[in-house]
């Protein structure tokens, strides 16, 4: 007997070979149906012929079972069936990993991207929890990636929504520990970073195609407290011409905090005032929350009415009575069961109701873990199995109720105790269908609690963060890990939401947060003002040319977000998911690439005017003069400029980045004319694509009404290939600007589509950088010779 009791034995082991490249496996009751997480992963329902895997069962005393990568021989899984444990309310697993390259496992704030695995523990269960170090957060994700020690790289996802814990020890191994659900696991076989992404998203769900607009900057903040301040806010943004495209409303735009409604004193004229940021090429998101009041004056909340008639809240343990806490808005409150259908209906109906009354664009699903003020529901959870189960994992104050309901809870999936995670995940896909349905565009959702395959259907920012400068870096993290996991629309409240900002950290982290997909800057109630136009001229010029430069990059932006939505790909990724075999990328999380191609290496110390950047080996630029870093330097830490106005930025040779001049939205920058930066290797080639369609209309690549060019340097030409001419929208559009970085001499003549240009069309630099004005529709394929 293991040492919680109720082993349940025998224990059934499924291995299925579903693809060349995934292997499930599950150790299950085969006697009684017991929990399993409601994802759908499709699988052929005939094994896979040829496999990149084998498995083994060694029969010997501790009943082996292996996962060997076929190529290498290397052992990705290996466990000793004979210690496992499968009880009722205790499940464990250990395997061996071969490599101490472990990254992954969220929702937390880890200390680095790749993990510390000196006998490191953490717990998964969703809470609302401001990021601190070994809290178990937000979001529950249990996958992680390893690359062998001979840079091939797999992935591996415990599909289990159960409180559980992940030990990581030396050895070095993993021990799982689930208090619930089956043993369910799957296999991904790269062999490179990107690979392993692209197939664990294949499984659980490519991540959504963003609307263009929301690849602008964005701003928010809880309390403006009023109309007034919230347009002073704006006017002063609009004052200094910072690009900002989107306005979020935070729950003070609400009547009491009431979810479908607004604040018709403070922010009396808010229907009139989105109407008219609308006009000037904004967008606008709303705040919703889970929790509906049930004490409002009976026939005055309809939301609330309509729902206890419908019966879709989530229960007390009888099944029967809605479980009652108390969350933000006045008396005591009731919680949407979204795993209930009937639930779903009726969240679509009241947003796309609410639409008539507020025009936003997107909607922002906060408190979804589910978030409650208590500990469990009113009166408090009673002892029983469910509520004080034998193993608690490590998770926050040991406590599954605290801050949400008690798991004897039912939901229409069955016991809080199994779905207690999956709330804000369930939430998702109908608030997704809600906001598509509503603005009859490419919904824009944003929820706090993610759970594996949400990327599907919504992004994420990292929560209540601080106002620290430790807690830029560890957005690093955060942004890299929501990668791996298949959410890249992913950012952290900039300039730090609890505390007061200082003028210096907000100011860097303009410039990094800049470069996340999701780029909002937003704050707590009572804390100081941190718009970046609030602090004056100085901070209003430097933020807004970091974000010209954003906004001068957002085509590749979006181009990656269309090679995530189609492939899987990550958007924002390490150094080391390009040079896999430099093990000195594989613990840098202080840098960040978008895609392949740009290297970010932002300030995250106070006072500091230089930031040490490590140069893996390729050919790379300085984004702002297009020199190029010294060879000695590759392999090595150079130490790089960067006084109080510069976030440094390097171009990774191999590559050409479609750009388009900026402007203060992108509805207005979307007019503007395309440039492309062809930044050569050593051999002189360089590749690159643009993706480009209307921005926000739904399905355009399943329709495909899109443009797609692809363009290959070599030999000293640039060819383009229209892949794609579906989208008339860019019969109006021209490429202007192109530079080329990296050339050895200067070229004598260039032919641009046959046409020779010089005089002043043309500017070379004596760091070999070229740049060419000219005025060609991108619907002609660019052609440009240098000879
Ligand atoms: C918690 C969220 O994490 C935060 O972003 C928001 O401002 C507050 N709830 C108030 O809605």
């Amino acid at each position: 007997m293991s040492l919680f009791g109720n082993d349940i034995s025998p224990v059934a082991m499924d291995v299925e070979f579903q693809t060349k490249d995934r292997l499930r496996f599950k150790i299950y009751d085969p006697n009684s149906q017991r929990f399993e997480v409601p994802l759908k992963i499709e699988a052929p329902s005939t094994a896979a012929a040829e496999t990149n895997y084998d498995i083994e069962f060694i029969n010997n005393s501790s009943f082996q079972f292996k996962i060997i990568r076929k190529s290498t021989g290397t052992v990705l899984w290996e466990t000793s069936l004979e210690d496992l444990i499968f009880s009722k309310q205790y499940l464990q697993i250990t395997t061996t990993v071969p490599s101490t390259s472990v990254y992954g496992f969220g929702e937390h704030e880890h200390p680095s991207f790749k993990h510390n695995m000196n006998f490191v523990s953490y717990g998964m269960f969703a809470r609302d929890e401001p990021p601190a170090t070994f809290a178990n957060l937000y979001g529950v994700h249990p996958f992680y990636m390893c690359i062998e020690s001979d840079s091939n790289t797999h992935g591996i996802l415990f599909l289990n929504a159960n409180a559980q814990d992940v030990t990581l020890s030396p050895n070095p191994s993993l021990t799982f520990r689930t208090i619930g659900g089956i043993l369910d696991f799957y296999v991904f076989l790269g062999p490179t970073p990107e690979n392993v992404i692209q197939q664990y998203t294949e499984a659980i769900g490519r991540p959504h195609f963003p609307a263009y607009w929301s690849l602008g900057f964005q701003l928010s903040r809880y309390g403006y407290g009023s109309i007034d301040v919230l347009k002073e806010t704006v006017n002063r943004m609009q004052q200094y011409d910072i690009p900002y495209d989107v306005q979020h409303g935070d729950i003070d735009y609400m009547d009491r905090h009431l979810d479908f409604t607004y604040d018709k004193e403070n922010y009396a004229g808010l229907p009139e005032y989105i109407q008219q940021l609308k006009k000037d090429g904004m967008h606008y998101v709303i705040i919703l929350d889970p929790f509906l009041t049930k004490d409002e004056a009976p026939g005055t909340y309809r939301p609330y009415e309509l729902g206890q008639e419908m019966g879709i809240w989530v229960n007390n343990s009888d099944g029967l009575t809605p479980a009652v806490g108390k969350a933000w808005p006045p008396g005591d409150s009731v919680f949407p069961d979204y795993t209930n259908p009937r639930t779903a209906d009726w969240w679509i109906q009241m947003c796309v109701e609410f639409k008539n009354v507020l025009d936003y664009d997107g909607i922002w699903i906060d408190m979804n873990e589910p978030a409650n003020f208590g500990t469990g529901q009113l009166p408090g959870c009673a002892p029983n199995d469910l509520n004080n189960p034998p193993y608690v994992p490590r998770i926050l104050d040991y406590s599954l109720a605290q801050k949400t309901l008690c798991p004897d809870s039912k939901t229409y999936l069955g016991d809080h105790y199994n779905t207690h995670s999956l709330f804000g995940w369930s939430e998702t896909a109908p608030t997704f269908i809600a906001v598509q349905e509503a603005t009859k565009k490419r919904a824009f959702v944003l929820s706090r609690s993610t759970f594996v395959g949400s990327g599907k259907h919504a992004g994420h920012w990292l929560g209540d963060n601080f106002s620290l400068w430790k807690d830029m870096h560890m957005s690093i993290i955060g942004m890299l890990e929501f990668n791996l996991f298949g959410i890249p629309y992913i950012g952290a409240d900039i300039c730090g939401f609890n505390l007061d900002t200082t003028y210096e950290l907000c100011l860097r982290w303009m410039q990094l947060g800049s470069f996340y997909p999701f780029s909002r800057n937003h704050n707590a109630i009572g804390n100081k003002e941190q718009d970046p136009a609030v602090f004056g001229v100085e901070f209003a010029e430097i933020s807004r040319s970091t974000l010209l430069i954003r906004y001068t990059l957002l085509p590749y932006l979006y181009t990656l977000f269309f090679d995530s939505h189609v492939h899987g790909n990550t958007v924002v990724r390490g150094l080391m998911h390009e040079f896999t075999s430099d093990r000195q990328t594989h613990g840098i999380d202080k840098a960040f690439l978008w895609g392949p191609a740009l290297m970010i290496a932002p300030v995250l110390q106070e006072g500091a005017r230089s930031v040490d950047v490590y140069f893996p080996e390729a050919s790379w630029f300085d984004y702002y003069t297009g020199d190029e870093v010294p060879i000695s330097w590759h392999r090595k830490y150079g130490s790089i400029d960067a006084p109080l106005d510069k976030i440094p930025l390097f171009l990774r040779g191999g590559y050409i980045l479609p750009t388009q001049a900026p402007a203060t939205t992108t509805t207005v920058s979307r007019l503007n004319p395309f440039g492309l930066i062809i930044a050569l290797d050593k051999q002189g080639e360089a590749s690159g694509s643009l993706f480009w369609d209307d921005g926000d209309s739904i399905d355009t690549i399943e329709n495909e009404v899109y443009f797609l060019a692809k363009y290959t340097f070599s030999e000293g030409q640039l060819r383009t290939k229209i892949v794609k001419n579906g989208y008339r929208g860019v019969d109006s559009l021209i490429y202007n600007t192109i530079q080329v970085l990296g050339l050895t001499s200067r070229p004598y003549a260039i032919i641009v589509n046959g046409k020779v240009i010089c005089g002043e069309d043309l500017q070379y630099q004596a760091n070999g950088k070229l740049t060419l004005q000219i005025s060609i529709p991108i619907t002609q394929e660019l052609n440009i010779i240098l000879q």
